[in-house]
């Protein structure tokens, strides 16, 4: 089965959209009752179920020999060399809260590298978009006639810049993380923590940050946002030169990559607790 990149696009695309239309429309009952996973603090609700339940269910009907690993448990081997990570609530706690910073994130990989992304804040309406090599979009509003290109932001100093990060459920991480984020703050300008890691990435794709760090992530938070990041200009990496991984990921502007991976790398940030 063909594995071109536009129509994964599109199809990521269009399911982000309409998973997005569905978690909104059930948010007033999917709060009233929310669960938890992997501690108290990590909420799932029946919206992330159905939600996740419309993307599988949208890729096997177009792409039945696909894998799809997905936030709340999906997780098939393909056959067509064409996997899909998907998270169809990346910010749960917000969608609990009705903070508007909340999104479906679905990626399209091929034989292991990801080619396509979209993630989609149905709060705000906005699409943002990539695919491999095709630069990033944001579109606002109904139409993809809308979708303009992005950029990241052009700092030169950590000291000047504004730097997002997250933080993991489990208290022993955020114990660790919480040291890492008080020896950096004072050397920068300040510190956002969104709650979404996919539109953390997405801001730091289109400028909203200079910079976006966190360890512990899984693949469905950041697959697709950190090939929008990295096509919009952004350097993408782990700490030991590599990819980005479930370990750790850092997405920089250009002009403070080198500086802030090495207070990274000095702060240890990407050695936490198991
Ligand atoms: C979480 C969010 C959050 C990040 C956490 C993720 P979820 O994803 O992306 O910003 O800090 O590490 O687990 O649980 O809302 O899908």
């Amino acid at each position: 089965m063909s594995a071109d990149r536009t129509a994964l696009l599109e199809l990521a695309s269009a399911l982000a959209v309409e998973a997005g239309e569905v978690i909104t429309d059930m948010r007033d009952e999917a709060v009233a009752s929310p669960d938890t996973k992997s501690s108290p603090t990590d909420p799932v609700t029946a919206a992330d179920r159905k939600a996740e339940q419309i993307i599988v269910d949208g890729i096997l009907a177009k792409r039945p020999d696909d894998g799809i690993v997905g936030e709340e448990g999906t997780d098939r081997t393909g056959t067509t060399g064409v996997d899909w990570y998907i998270d169809p609530i990346d910010g749960t706690t917000n969608y609990l809260y009705g903070i508007p910073a909340y999104s479906v994130s679905i990626a399209a990989a091929v034989d292991g590298a990801v080619v396509a992304g979209a993630v989609y804040n149905p709060v705000s309406n906005e699409l943002f978009t990539a695919k491999r090599d095709g630069g990033a979009h944001l579109a606002i509003g109904e139409s993809g006639a809308t979708a303009k290109s992005i950029r990241v932001s052009s700092p030169d100093a950590v000291a000047s810049s504004l730097v997002a990060t997250g933080f993991g459920y489990r208290s022993e991480r955020r114990r660790r993380q919480a040291e890492v984020m008080a020896a950096l703050l004072p050397g920068i300008r300040d510190i956002r923590r969104f709650g979404s890691a996919a539109l953390d990435l997405c801001a730091v794709a289109c400028g909203r940050v200079d910079a976006y760090f966190e360890a512990g992530l899984n693949t469905w938070d950041y697959s697709a946002g950190a090939l929008i990041a990295t096509e919009a200009g952004a350097r993408c990496h782990d700490l030991r030169g590599g990819e980005p991984t479930t370990h750790f990921l850092v997405a920089t502007a250009p002009g403070i990559d080198s500086e802030l991976s090495g207070l990274l790398r000095d702060l240890a940030a990407d050695d936490l607790p198991d």
